[in-house]
């Protein structure tokens, strides 16, 4: 069994986030999610999210190509989780390109899937901000 794990926000659920988790299960037969938890999220990536983590880890779980989420705590875990759940490809949207290639390192393949255009968690709110 092929196992795939992807890191993020995943605030105010959207579009680009389902074809994001689409591809990368569509890459193995089990994907886990490192979901960033609100003090990871405000003190390390400097945003503060509208659903906390217990609602956006619900949320992900709802999906149908998730089958196990996890929070994601530090920038540096991935190399132990990869170790931890045994992860076979590491898959991440192409704004983070190259960031994550250490992990080949790990044994791991890294796959940069590009972004859905035209819609973001950050768009959202600044849309609905200015109505
Ligand atoms: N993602 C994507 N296409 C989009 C938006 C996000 O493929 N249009 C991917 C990201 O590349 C990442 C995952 O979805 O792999 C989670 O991204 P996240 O940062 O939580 O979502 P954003 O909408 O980009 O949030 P923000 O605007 O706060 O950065």
């Amino acid at each position: 069994m092929k196992r795939v794990i992807t890191y993020g926000t995943f605030d105010l659920l959207h579009y680009g986030h389902i074809n994001l988790l689409k591809r990368a299960k569509e890459q193995g037969d089990y994907l886990i999610v490192g979901l960033s938890t609100d003090e990871f999220n405000k003190d390390k990536k400097n945003k503060v999210c509208y659903f906390d983590y217990e609602q956006r880890k619900h949320l992900l779980e709802a999906i149908r190509y998730v089958d196990l989420v996890i929070p994601e705590e530090s920038w540096e875990q991935k190399r132990s989780d990869v170790h931890e759940f045994k992860i076979d490809t590491f898959v991440i949207g192409n704004d983070w390109e190259g960031h994550f290639d250490f992990l080949k390192e790990e044994g791991c393949e890294v796959v940069y899937l590009d972004r859905t255009p035209d819609i973001s968690t950050t768009k959202i709110k600044n849309e609905l901000e200015h109505q």
